[in-house]
């Protein structure tokens, strides 16, 4: 697997360097009564890479979803390089522009690593093309090379559902890179995987971003991996935009104040031995 760091995204177009690329304005979201985002507004640009964090129920998945357009907000737009995601009707515009890796990995168990990770190219091939590949003998492609990059090589031809989950995880994520978006959305792409996996993959998504000037949006359960390999890390608390900071901004009274626990309307200011060294910054 490669663990290269990144080099700086060159852009073939001046306009993609915009601070505003992918902007998102005065989002709010409401599931009936439930409001899970509340006015969440920023914009990032080509190549950025992007942590949310956040307790749990903060709103971190409910607004990637809708940046890759899979909800559509209550109010407030979503805009990615000029386009609203929710409101593009064509699959094949709308799988070169965003892809998402979701929390619950949403892969086929009865079907192969490599035709999993081949569904990235669904949108691009064609009904046929895409038939084929099921059904013809298996060929080194992108699908195995992105198996590759994510420490899968060879293991292509393995059902998904036999497969750990957190290889299964890097078998979404191969997904992604095969499909490869402009703008990446990842809901806790790590989450199940030992530390240094964990810091590898989240490596491999820089790399990505950075060589090939994507822009990345990624849900992270351990505030070190944000800080340690993200250019920014949002922090969402109780459906709001708690602090939004450069990576070597965050601070551990940050963190302790995003992850400090409601007690009724009074904080009781208490962190669990789970969530303390996660602080430890
Ligand atoms: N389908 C749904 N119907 C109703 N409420 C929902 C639904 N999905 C999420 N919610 C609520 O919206 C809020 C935000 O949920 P969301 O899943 O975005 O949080 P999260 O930050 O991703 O949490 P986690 O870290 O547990 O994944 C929560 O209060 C949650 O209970
Ligand atoms: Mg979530």
């Amino acid at each position: 697997m490669s663990t290269t760091e990144p080099t700086t995204a060159t852009s073939p177009d001046a306009a993609n360097h915009e601070a505003d690329i992918c902007k998102i304005d005065g989002v709010t979201f409401n599931y009936g009564n439930r409001v899970a985002l509340n006015d969440v507004s920023f914009s990032a640009s080509r190549g950025q890479t992007i942590a949310l964090i956040g307790q749990s129920g903060a709103g971190k998945t409910t607004l990637l979803r809708i940046i890759a357009g899979m909800l559509t907000p209550t109010s407030g737009t979503v805009s990615l390089y000029g386009e609203q995601p929710s409101e593009i009707r064509d699959a094949s515009r709308r799988t070169r522009l965003v892809g998402m890796m979701q929390q619950r990995l949403d892969l086929v168990p009865q079907l192969s690593a490599r035709h999993n990770a081949e569904a990235g190219m669904l949108g691009r091939w064609s009904l046929w093309r895409s038939l084929a590949g099921l059904a013809l003998p298996l060929k080194h492609g992108p699908a195995e090379d992105a198996l590759a990059r994510v420490g899968l090589a060879g293991r292509g031809t393995e059902r998904v559902s036999k497969l750990s989950g957190g290889e299964q995880q890097r078998v979404a994520m191969a997904r992604l890179l095969v499909q490869d978006p402009e703008v990446i959305v990842a809901d806790e792409p790590v989450a199940s995987l030992d530390p240094d996996l964990a810091n590898e993959l989240i490596v491999l998504l820089k790399s990505i971003a950075k060589e090939r000037g994507r822009t990345v949006f990624a849900s992270v359960h351990d505030p070190r991996l944000a800080i340690a390999h993200f250019d920014r890390v949002i922090g969402l608390r109780e459906s709001d935009v708690q602090f939004d900071l450069a990576a070597d901004e965050v601070t551990s009274e940050h963190l302790q104040s995003l992850y400090e626990r409601f007690n009724g309307a009074e904080r009781d200011g208490a962190a669990t031995e789970m969530e303390r060294p996660l602080w430890g910054i």
